[in-house]
């Protein structure tokens, strides 16, 4: 059945994507599951028939951010149906599992409520939202009364999406793993995406082949935890990410291989291992530490201490000298002392990091952390944020001035900023920009840096450049 509007045409679907790249990851395979339906893909809801917002609930602000765009959303809908046509809006993704029903109280414009394990029944919700609409008097669905699944359903999505579809210049996402069963006590993911999952390795490898197929040099391994990967191999055997890793670096075509985000405990020796192995591996690792206080480590439940960071760091770059390392920190996690802080800025000083994300602590409801005592005021949230970001900002710049002068494989992938200009990622995923040919867009080419700034370099494209392409065209 093709869903077609009565103008005759085809109906268009917006998906908005926030929070991580498994959401980005998650938002193409929606629509991938909706192609079939006659959905083709909108630039903004004002074009489509069908919105979906595909949400975070990591922190409270991200949540916040979902509300407002559905208050929008229904005066879009209000001012559609005046026209006599129709505006379907659904929520999916981590807000919808954490919240459900309570988003159709807030805002009772929504039609249709999805959780983060459960959207490849979109078809069957989009179908029991026609029915409802069929069955009211007024041919539309009534206000409050649209449809929920955000159960954790028994059977894995991953063996009900069709082939992926959606591919950003040379660059894809390959989901691996689902949930998490850590517990950081700071953490919605546990009760947003669910217990751990693992892919069978066979399901990863056809992925990765077909992936490859469609013009993908590089690949990125996702994972709410990444590391802790522990797939079925083809021999009933389970399956380390650094096997995996090993296995999928052997897809004929493939230039590029990272993964993210893993968790230092995970951290084991095969994969340890794969960094010096695999040359597809790119040198560059984000491994998240939130804090450098042992103290602080031990009451977010991360169930590791500084020093157990600093050697797995040590172990890599030993493995691969030129690897670079980015991280997460939370500031004013509750209990956080002058001292614990410093203890992080220490940290920071002794790993040197290409590149960081600081969040300041949001209590998020149903997690531990949020009923501690000795919450963090807001002022002193904001000032440690500020002098943390300086040290990383600091550090990020010196790591991209020191690569200036050196010659290194780009993949290009959008314009740049000034006019002719293309914009490109080195292998430590710095964003490069040179003039260049958009038909360089999802090829590898060798550039010379120039000079290095605090979030970028300039470089130009070497004479006679050295071209990487998709496998296919190469073939
Ligand atoms: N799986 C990853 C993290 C996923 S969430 C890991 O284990 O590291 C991404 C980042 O958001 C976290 O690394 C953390 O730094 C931040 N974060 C998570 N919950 C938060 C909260 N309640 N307040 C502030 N930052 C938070
Ligand atoms: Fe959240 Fe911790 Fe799991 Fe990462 S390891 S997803 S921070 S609970
Ligand atoms: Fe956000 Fe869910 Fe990712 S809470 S960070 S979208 S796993």
């Amino acid at each position: 059945m093709k869903d077609v509007r009565t103008d005759g045409q085809p109906k268009r679907v917006f998906i908005r994507t926030y929070g991580c790249q498994m959401n980005v990851y998650d938002s193409d395979r929606m629509a991938d599951v909706l192609r079939p339906l006659g959905y083709a893909l909108a630039d903004g809801p004002e074009q489509a028939d069908l919105v979906v917002l595909n949400t975070c609930h990591i922190r409270e602000h991200a949540s916040e951010k979902v509300y407002s765009e559905l208050g929008r959303l229904r005066a879009v809908k209000t001012e559609r149906r005046a026209q006599g046509r129709d505006l379907t809006i659904a929520v999916a993704g981590c807000v919808a599992q954490a919240e459900g029903e309570e988003i159709i109280r807030r805002q009772p414009a929504v039609d249709i409520v999805v959780g983060s394990q459960a959207y490849h029944r979109l078809p069957e919700l989009l179908a029991q939202v026609a029915r409802k609409a069929a069955g009211s008097e007024t041919g539309r669905r009534q206000p409050g009364a649209g449809v929920l699944d955000t159960e954790f359903p028994p059977e894995s999505k991953f063996d009900h999406l069709p082939s992926p579809q959606g591919m950003r210049a040379g660059s894809a996402f390959l989901s691996i793993q689902e949930g998490c069963d850590k517990f950081c006590t700071f953490c919605v993911v546990p009760y947003t995406r669910g217990m751990e999952y693992s892919r069978p390795v066979a399901a990863v490898l056809a992925e990765a082949r077909q992936l490859v197929a469609a013009g993908a040099l590089e690949l990125t391994l996702l994972g709410q935890n990444v590391n802790a990967y522990h797939g079925e191999g083809p021999d009933g055997s389970t399956w380390s990410l650094g096997r995996l890793i090993r296995a999928i670096g052997e897809t004929p075509g493939l230039a590029r291989l990272r993964y993210t985000t893993s968790h230092p405990r995970d951290m084991d020796d095969e994969l340890i291992a794969a960094h010096a192995d695999v040359p597809q591996l790119m040198p560059y690792l984000h491994l998240p530490v939130q804090s450098g206080s042992n103290r602080i480590l031990e009451a977010m439940n991360r169930r590791h201490d500084r020093d157990l960071y600093l050697r797995v760091v040590d172990r890599l770059r030993n493995a691969r000298a030129d690897l670079a390392f980015s991280s997460d920190f939370i500031v004013g996690f509750p209990g956080e002392s002058d001292a614990d802080f410093d203890d992080t800025m220490r940290l920071i000083e002794q790993v040197g990091f290409a590149s960081a994300y600081a969040f300041r602590y949001s209590a998020r409801p149903g997690t531990p952390g949020a009923a501690l005592p000795d919450q963090v005021p807001e002022n002193v949230k904001v000032a440690r944020l500020a002098a943390l970001q300086a040290l990383v900002g600091h550090q990020a710049r010196r790591f991209n001035e020191s690569k200036a002068g050196a010659t290194v494989p780009v993949l290009f992938a959008e314009a740049g900023r000034k006019p002719g200009q293309i914009m490109g990622k080195t292998p430590w995923l710095q964003s490069v920009y040179a003039q260049g040919n958009p038909r360089l867009f999802g090829h590898i080419v060798d550039v010379r840096l120039i000079e290095g700034y605090a979030n970028s370099l300039l470089g130009e494209i070497v004479v006679g450049p050295h071209v990487i392409g998709p496998y296919e065209a190469a073939a």
